[in-house]
């Protein structure tokens, strides 16, 4: 895991202390809140309905046992005892009191942690496959580069006032878990003829008012080009880009605007102009970085582990759990293990002080102390050896962290909406708690099969619903709150946005709307297809007159 030298340890107790200075002043009434803003925004605090919001980065999703005791401590001291996990693998507080904050910024700098870039017009927490280092079909580790990118854009003087917040993932594998095509700046791992590693460096997508995804600029770069080549593209956007109207602002309204063929040609032109040796990547660099990601020392397993074979038969419900949250890892002996924070009912991303503490004794005794946090609010323990999944899956259940629902039915996405968002204009987390509690029969989960259902409060898309297979987004007419649905949305390989189906629900209504929808996937399928299968097969019209025949 990354370390923080003498330099970074400086520089975030520096910050630390100045958001100290700006938070008394705030206090004493010498700082309207208006006045406020711009400093807290750059410290992660947001003003929310109820209360200060502070979002915490977890750098490409990383979490050290350590790191994730602190947020415990830190959700039981300074909050309401939990904290809630993001679509962003980033952690937010919703509670914290406003003279607490600079105390908790200490305690996160501790444990190399910060709030920094976490809001803002500036490039945001890099985001990563939450398999990233282990998964059995990676080409390389993402993270080292994640992390050159992180350092290269903390207070990045020209990139810090950006026309719009920029949003980068990258991933080293060829089956996309992280979502790049529908972030600002997407990269991508290809190995050329020669077996070298390069990027596909893909740019304009995102979410929100307007969704797009992005399109490719570059379909291969040499690792050592990448930060001149990002620097050219975000040159051209900050230059380029609208800060007139900040809903037109995003990169993905400019490629848009200009045409991916001009976007990538005034790109290539800065590329070119670039003074190369400043930010050209060095091979010893890079290889110092990914030291810090070094594999942990796995041991050499046997090629069958008797004792998990033999617990996966004798028990039927922990052999449901391996099956849908239980991935390949890339020794022999070990396995990706997924912890979902969607029981049935419970609120997605959610997780109690005892839970995180539970994560984080559970990552020392099975997973060499690391953690992941994914992008779709669950979390991860990358390395455990196959012989004590069915000891820690019992662990799990004790703390009520083993639902066998990874990427089905209930494993749902949702934004934080009405319930505390000042944006949201309808509620997100009681639809999502129903919808779990409605198709809460596990046996059932796992016929339906793969289905992703995510769900935002607003156009603003926090719940990324526009890659949900299901999507739901929450709109208000009159003051009363309705719900539209979309299918088809995906946020892998083959991103795509869903279409909306047609008139939207009433709270009430989503879950049986949901289930019509389901209901005829299950009628429609033909053998082995999952739900996006069967949709992309037949189109919307089934789904479209099932649901509405009756009106
Ligand atoms: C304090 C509550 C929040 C506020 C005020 C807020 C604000 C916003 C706004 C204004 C946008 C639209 C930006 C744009 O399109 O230009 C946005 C997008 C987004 N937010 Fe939030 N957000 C909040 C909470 C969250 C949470 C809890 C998550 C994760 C669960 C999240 C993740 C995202 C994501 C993934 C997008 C989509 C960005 C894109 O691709 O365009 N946000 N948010
Ligand atoms: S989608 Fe809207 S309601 Fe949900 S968190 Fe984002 S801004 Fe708030």
């Amino acid at each position: 895991m990354y370390r923080y030298d003498e330099f970074d340890h400086r520089f975030v107790k520096e910050r630390v202390s100045q958001f100290r200075d700006q938070v008394e002043r705030r206090l004493s009434g010498a700082l309207t809140e208006e006045e406020f803003k711009p400093f807290r925004l750059m410290n992660g605090l947001y003003l929310q309905l109820h209360a200060y919001m502070l979002r915490v980065a977890v750098p490409y999703g990383t979490l050290s046992a350590d790191q994730m005791r602190r947020l415990a401590r830190i959700a039981e001291v300074y909050d309401k005892g939990y904290g809630h996990f993001t679509t962003r693998q980033n952690i937010q507080f919703n509670w914290p009191a406003l003279k607490d904050v600079p105390d908790i910024l200490d305690e996160l700098a501790e444990v190399e942690m910060h709030a920094i870039q976490t809001s803002g017009n500036c490039i945001r927490n890099v985001t990563t496959d939450a398999w990233a280092g282990v998964a059995a079909d990676e080409i390389a580790d993402p993270r080292p580069v994640a992390e050159l990118i992180r350092q290269w854009s903390s207070l990045h003087p020209e990139f810090s006032f950006l026309p719009r917040k920029f949003k980068i993932a990258v991933t080293g594998a060829p089956h996309d878990r992280a979502a790049t095509k529908a972030h600002d700046i997407g990269l991508r791992l290809h190995l050329n003829d020669e077996g070298e590693p390069g990027w596909e460096v893909m740019v304009g997508g995102g979410l929100g008012r307007t969704p797009m995804i992005a399109v490719t600029v570059r379909d291969w770069l040499p690792e050592r080009e990448l930060l001149r080549y990002l620097e050219a593209i975000m040159r051209v956007y900050n230059l380029a880009g609208r800060r007139d109207n900040k809903y037109k602002a995003r990169v993905k309204i400019l490629v848009h605007e200009l045409g991916a063929e001009e976007f990538r040609a005034r790109v290539e032109e800065e590329y070119v102009r670039l003074d190369k040796s400043p930010i050209e990547v060095e091979a010893a660099e890079l290889e110092r970085i990914a030291a810090y990601f070094a594999p942990p020392a796995y041991e050499s397993q046997p090629k069958v582990v008797a004792s998990f074979e033999e617990a996966r038969l004798k028990d039927p419900a922990f052999a449901q759990w391996v099956r849908s949250n239980v991935a390949d890892h890339k020794v022999e002996g070990y396995a990706i293990a997924n912890i979902s924070l969607k029981p049935e009912g419970g609120i997605p991303g959610d997780a109690t002080a005892d839970q995180m503490r539970a994560v984080a004794d559970l990552a020392e005794a099975y997973s060499f102390g690391e953690i992941r946090v994914s992008h779709r609010q669950n979390l991860v323990l990358p390395d455990v050896r196959k012989a004590d999944l069915h000891a820690l899956w019992q662990a799990l259940a004790e703390h009520g962290l083993a639902a066998a629902n990874l990427d089905l039915a209930t494993d749902i996405v949702s934004c934080p909406g009405l319930d505390y968002c000042a944006l949201a204009t309808a509620r997100s987390i009681p639809v999502a708690q129903a919808l779990s509690r409605r198709f809460a029969d596990l046996r059932q989960q796992h016929d339906i099969g793969p289905l992703r259902i995510n769900i935002s409060g607003c156009i603003n898309a926090c719940g990324h619903h526009h890659i949900g297979n299901i999507g739901i987004l929450g709109l208000e007419k009159k003051g009363v709150e309705f719900y539209q649905i979309t299918l088809g949305g995906r946020g892998d390989d083959d991103a795509a946005v869903g279409s909306l189906i047609g008139p939207g629900f009433s709270g009430e209504e989503v879950p049986d709307a949901v289930e019509t929808i389901v209901g005829t996937y299950l009628a429609e399928r033909a053998d082995g297809e999952t739900f996006l299968d069967t949709y992309s097969r037949l189109g919307a019209a089934p789904f479209k007159e099932a649901l509405y025949a009756a009106r």
